[in-house]
């Protein structure tokens, strides 16, 4: 994707005025000194979401939901990043830099996407043209409507149907081969991949057409179905099927519904479950998972009741453990043999399929029960085993609730506690990290970076180089790093300087720490940003001295290690 310059961004976001942007969507009410409403990413009678001006961030504390006017824009409009972009700079009368390399490469795919785009209207009217094709669709029961939704369409008979339709010239012969649209003989002669089959467009997030799977008509033909090979636009193992579909159907998704194939999708959409997608015949990936939990909280793997479906469920849990955040939830649901999705919504309609779904097995639940299928729990070498099995599998979940409840429950099911967890925690009771030392009162670190948080500037008081920066104690290359982004973008906002940390794991806790209430004014967070820095920087010279005493006592000093002992102790006198 392209890339933006970060301090374009800053300042895109220092010159838009998020309550602008949020009002025009969600009308908000003043209140002190924030502006209030209800939130519009969850379900609400009470105020929970506000804006402030001064961060230029929103925040729900019903939900958690939070960002700066760009990510606003990305979940309330749905828009994707550079979109976003474009419409606030827009707004303002910014121009998006691009340098020229980018600007050729958005040429290049945005010809690609017209082709396939182009490809997929042409499958749609040869599906309106062809009668065998509309009567597979209706005897598989497929309405007008879902056809429309899902652009359906049909690759005709013959080898070049597609190819002598589009292929007018060189250049668009080129283009729809490297979208994927044609094959190669032997002998070099290229012609349409797909032939006489009934044909899935595969949309990307933002519904642009960027491949195909295609579905045999005649049973005897083969392979059942074949998908677009991997191109510049399409890597099957970040895309799901449906997934563009659901967004547009749901104003806020709940829940993502994994199922095995095209017309799983497409039937349970029919039926008016719009939460169900496809991977494309590959097993679940970790980017999978990623995108499956970014876009709901709740995960259901439905797979068919067979071994192989199983296997799949397996594989799924595999790829979603190590994104088991506090908050998501994943669930498995094996159907009944010789069913699929497709035809349990048709026999036992909607309803019926949202109360399997109710009913799903729980990821911990799942998790334990495969594992403990292998083994004889009743003795304790099978005890041994599982949690030898258990143990590298729990490792991946992060830091978090949920990793605790489940080595806890291993803990129960085997007397034997996960690696590094301790001494077991009592049944019942959640377990509780340790909390580090003097994690009562707030560190240092962590209030110096609260009042930087809630008044960016005030870090300008403070001059590089930071002689703080080579302490020992968590949190501070963070906050070195935060005095970095306001000293090169003096007038950062609040909002824009999470932004710098998007894609990063401490994003999370800063937004926390800048939420946090915090008594007084901007002098005062200036006056004690101050205070905290001279102190980590005492802290800093009693760290190095340490260092050079316990070096005198161990190996002794060379000369340079005097001079710079004696200019520690004279600057430790006079501080
Ligand atoms: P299934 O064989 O289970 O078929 O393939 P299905 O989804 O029930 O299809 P219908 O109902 O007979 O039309 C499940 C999925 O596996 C992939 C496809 O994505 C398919 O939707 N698959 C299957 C392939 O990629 N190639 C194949 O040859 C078969
Ligand atoms: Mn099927």
């Amino acid at each position: 994707m392209a890339r933006i310059p970060d301090a374009f961004i800053d300042d895109l976001l220092a010159r838009t005025d998020i309550v602008e942007v949020v009002n025009a969507r969600v009308p908000l009410k003043r209140q002190g000194k924030e502006y209030a409403a209800r939130c519009p990413f969850h379900d609400e009678r009470s105020a929970s979401f506000t804006v402030s001006p001064t961060k230029q961030f929103y925040h729900c504390f019903g939900c958690g939901a939070h960002g700066t006017a760009i990510s606003f824009l990305m979940n309330y409009d749905r828009m994707e990043f550079l979109d976003a972009v474009e419409e606030l700079a827009k707004r303002v009368g910014m121009e998006v830099p691009r340098d020229t390399r980018q600007r050729n490469e958005n040429d290049d795919s945005r010809d690609l996407y017209a082709a396939l785009e182009a490809a997929s209207k042409f499958f749609q009217r040869q599906l309106h043209a062809s009668g065998k094709a509309r009567a597979y669709f209706d005897q598989r029961g497929v309405d007008e409507h879902t056809r429309e939704q899902f652009h359906l369409g049909y690759a005709p008979e013959g080898f070049s149907a597609l190819k002598d339709a589009l292929g007018t010239d060189e250049r668009r012969l080129k283009l729809l081969d490297r979208a994927g649209l044609f094959s190669k003989n032997d002998r070099g002669h290229v012609y349409d991949k797909f032939r006489h089959r009934v044909m899935f467009p595969i949309h990307d997030r933002r519904g642009r057409t960027i491949a195909f799977g295609g579905r045999v008509i005649d049973k005897d033909d083969s392979p059942k179905y074949l998908n677009s090979p991997e191109t510049a636009l399409f890597h099957k193992g970040r895309e799901l099927y449906g997934l563009w579909q659901a967004r547009q159907a749901n104003q806020k998704l709940e829940r993502l519904i994994v199922v095995e194939g095209y017309m799983d999708v497409v039937s349970l959409f029919q039926f008016g479950v719009t939460q169900a997608v496809a991977t494309l015949g590959t097993a679940t990936t970790p980017d999978h998972a990623e995108l499956l939990f970014r876009n709901a909280p709740d995960v259901y793997f439905c797979f068919d009741g067979d071994n192989a479906g199983r296997k799949a469920a397996w594989r799924a849990l595999e790829s979603v453990l190590p994104r088991m955040r506090d908050g998501r939830q994943a669930f498995f649901l094996l159907l009944p043999e010789g069913e699929d999705p497709d035809t349990i919504v048709r026999h036992e309609g909607a309803a019926a399929f949202d109360a399997r779904l109710k009913d799903a097995t729980p990821l911990s639940q799942f998790f334990f029960d495969e594992l403990s299928k292998e083994v004889n729990l009743r003795t304790l070498d099978g005890k041994a085993r599982l949690a030898e099995r258990a143990k590298p599998l729990l490792a991946q979940i992060p830091d978090g609730a949920f990793g605790d409840l489940m080595r806890q429950r291993l803990t129960e099911i085997t007397g034997v506690g996960a690696a590094g967890a301790g001494a077991p925690t009592p049944a019942g009771a959640p377990a509780r990290r340790a909390a580090p030392a003097g994690a009562n009162k707030p560190s240092l670190v962590r209030s110096a970076i609260v009042r930087l948080l809630h008044s960016p500037s005030i870090a300008l008081s403070v001059e590089p180089p930071y002689p703080f920066a080579g302490l020992r104690q968590p949190g501070v290359e963070l906050l070195a790093e935060l005095f970095d982004i306001v000293h090169s973008r003096p007038d950062i906002t609040t909002g824009a300087l999470l932004e710098h940390f998007a894609e990063r794991e401490e994003l999370s806790a800063l937004q926390k720490l800048a939420m946090q209430d915090l008594p007084g004014e901007e002098a005062h967070w200036r006056a004690e940003l101050h205070d905290a820095v001279v102190q980590l920087e005492r802290q800093m010279l009693q760290q190095r001295l340490d260092e050079l005493q316990r070096k005198q006592r161990e190996t002794g000093l060379d000369e340079a290690d005097k001079y710079e002992l004696r200019a520690l102790l004279q600057a430790r006198a006079s501080h």
